[in-house]
């Protein structure tokens, strides 16, 4: 066992991340020269088996003993290639399954005995990750015949592993791992595991290969210093968001995440239309600073009705909390929490944008650009370019561009 080769086997319920993951420790452990392969147990399932067959959720129940055969027969494929592959060349292989019951790891366990074997499981339990998610899932061609059934058969899908579902804890290498916020909750290894220091770094960092921040263009309210609201945006808003689906035009975006806000939607809504396969996801966590009894008053209004205020921000931009509204800094949680989302979400995309707000958007920022919290709400966003970030292992760019 003291060989430099590893099996990495992932656990959890579906819609967890689990194959986001693998794609990303592939990539990873690939870019370091170290052979890497996924084993998929669903992507066996769709080759070899009708898909109305296995887009309904009868075929995970434990009580239907056909399927489980046909189930136990993939994972025993996988092993057998995942095993064959290790002897050959490979150095890493990745096994991409629920392995949600005990009795299935033990056989793992027991199966591929010739090298390291390590556990990792996906936990992540935000239900608005859950059903977006699963909201995306159900656009696969797997459940194109069922399409109304799709989302109710995808939830019993799950219900039926969760039946089986036994936490790692017996076994003797693991980590337990939130797949949201990329946090280890519990670890384990009773052995030495190789590669280890790598793939624990690699389960934690937030990789970004491009991500575009964009702030929503001109508003009715930017016009008049007003803050807050749900303003419409201007002609020249509108013109400054066609200028930007022209320049993203040929960059391949997914998804485009925006607030809640109508100001941000209509300018992602552009950007979209100019795209062949783009979705919009609104995240109320990229929702603009709540300024609280200030909201939809000039800047000019609250220094002269409410000149405490306008002060005591003024001498502490980042910590004053708006009365009934946030400050820089306790609006931070959120949208952070937002910058998982979209991450989660984005799943291994190359480019990921973000249409949020000026003060949204000095947050994102500085979750990638280290700042001092006091310069934080001063960092320059305008509407009339964008900023291009790169934050990879190997790589950390920041640049503020123009589009038109
Ligand atoms: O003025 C536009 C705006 O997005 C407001 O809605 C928000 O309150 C403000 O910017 C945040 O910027 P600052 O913290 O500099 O007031």
């Amino acid at each position: 066992m003291s060989d430099e080769k590893l099996y990495i086997v992932l656990m959890g319920l579906p819609a967890r991340g689990k194959s986001t993951l693998a794609m990303r420790l592939r990539d990873a452990f690939r870019k370091d020269g170290i052979s890497t392969r996924i084993f998929n147990n669903g992507k066996l399932r769709r080759i070899y088996l009708p898909l109305d067959e296995t887009a309904r959720s009868e075929f995970y129940s434990a009580e239907n003993s056909a399927a489980v055969e046909l189930r136990k027969g993939f994972a025993r494929m996988n092993m057998e290639r995942a095993k064959a592959y290790l002897r050959n060349s490979g150095q890493i292989a990745i096994l991409d399954a629920t392995n949600a019951g005990r009795e299935r790891r033990a056989t793992i366990e027991k199966y591929l005995n010739d090298h390291s074997l390590f556990f990792i499981e996906c936990i992540n339990d935000d239900e608005d990750i859950l059903n977006l998610s699963i909201r995306e899932k159900i656009k696969l061609p797997e459940f194109s015949h069922i399409k109304d059934k799709a989302a109710t058969e995808f939830l019993k899908r799950i219900d039926y592993y969760r039946m089986i579902y036994i936490p790692l804890k017996v076994e003797r290498n693991y980590i337990r791992i939130d797949s949201l916020q990329n946090m280890i909750i519990e670890e384990k290894h009773s052995d030495a595991i190789p590669f280890y220091d790598r793939l624990r770094d690699y389960l934690v960092t937030d990789e970004v290969k491009n991500l575009f921040l964009i702030r929503h263009t001109e508003t009715e309210y930017n016009l008049m210093n007003r803050i807050g609201g749900d303003p419409p945006l201007t002609e020249k808003g509108k013109a400054q968001a066609t200028a930007l689906g022209l320049f993203f035009k040929k960059k391949k975006l997914s998804y485009i995440f925006t607030s809640k806000k109508m100001r941000t939607i209509d300018t992602a809504k552009v950007i979209c239309e100019m795209q062949d396969n783009c979705r919009i996801i609104p995240l109320k966590e990229f929702d603009e600073i709540k300024a609280g009894i200030c909201e939809r008053m000039t800047y000019g209004d609250i220094e002269k009705n409410m000149p405490h205020v306008f002060k005591k921000r003024g001498t502490n931009k980042y910590h004053y909390v708006y009365p009934d509204g946030e400050s820089y800094e306790t609006m931070k949680p959120r949208i952070i929490q937002g910058v998982k989302k979209a991450f989660f979400l984005n799943k291994r995309a190359d480019n990921i944008m973000i249409v949020g707000h000026q003060a949204v958007n000095r947050m994102i920022l500085s979750h990638f650009l280290y700042r001092r919290e006091d310069d934080v709400p001063y960092i320059y966003i305008p509407q009339d370019r964008f900023y291009h970030i790169v934050s990879t292992q190997d790589k950390k760019l920041f640049e503020l561009k123009r589009y038109d």
